[in-house]
């Protein structure tokens, strides 16, 4: 399946990014290297899903002369980290966009049915005036994420957007055929999925690798 027939997937194939990639799909890389790369990728991800933000025109004085230039034209976001292993994305955005609020919707995969459980949502209160970045490092049958779009729009939610590491073609076809207008960014599109719904070749289990849980 080729990620050119999606219309709304951005797949970020920079070379640092595929780098990184690299080291963090890596077996033998540990909780303290995995972290921090899951911290610069949401990083450099939000760098790219921020591009189209308005600018306002501003005066600055330099110490050579007044100039015209420009600034984000007071855009609200909105960062909703999906339980658990979106929290190690958080904390990358933030050093971009340090306004942003954060959003928790707690979510889990039953390992028999593969689909997702909430358990949890705290969310900024005027979340229908926000752009959303939805994070979470593994989209995989897509049943989480659809989740959390589909609950972020029944309490007002807009402007969508959802950034994952990994992709499974499985998951972003779901994605799209159940979230319209939600825009991807992902910075790997892999093979497929295995019977255990794990993306294949992946990364193994987020969750446990940024937490040691395993
Ligand atoms: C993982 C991952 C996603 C979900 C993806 O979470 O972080 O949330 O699985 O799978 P899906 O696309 O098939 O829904 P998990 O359920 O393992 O929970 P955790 O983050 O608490 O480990
Ligand atoms: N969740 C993960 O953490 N990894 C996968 O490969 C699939 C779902």
């Amino acid at each position: 399946m080729s990620e050119r027939q999606w219309e709304n997937v951005v797949v970020m194939d920079h070379p640092l990014i595929q780098h990184k990639l690299s080291i963090m799909r890596d077996a033998k890389t540990g909780a303290k290297e995995f972290r921090e790369l899951v911290k610069e990728l949401a990083m450099l991800m939000a760098y790219e899903a921020t591009r189209g933000f308005q600018l306002a025109e501003t005066t600055v004085t330099t110490p050579v002369a007044e100039t015209t230039t420009y600034v984000l034209a007071g855009k609200k976001v909105a960062v909703i980290p999906i339980l658990r292993a979106g929290l190690g994305m958080v904390d990358g955005i933030l050093e971009l966009i340090p306004a942003a609020k954060v959003g928790h919707i707690g979510l889990y995969r039953d390992p028999e049915t593969l689909m997702p459980v909430e358990y949890y949502c705290k969310l900024p209160e005027d979340i229908g005036e926000r752009d959303i970045l939805i994070v979470d490092p593994m989209l995989a049958t897509g049943g989480s994420a659809s989740a959390a779009v589909q609950f972020l729009r029944d309490r007002g939610a807009r402007e969508i957007n959802l950034l994952c590491l990994i992709s499974a073609p499985e998951g972003i076809q779901a994605v799209v055929d159940a979230c319209k207008d939600v825009r991807i960014y992902t910075c790997a599109v892999d093979s497929h999925l295995n019977d255990h719904g794990y993306i294949v070749p992946g990364l193994g289990d987020a969750g446990d690798r940024l937490f040691g849980t395993k």
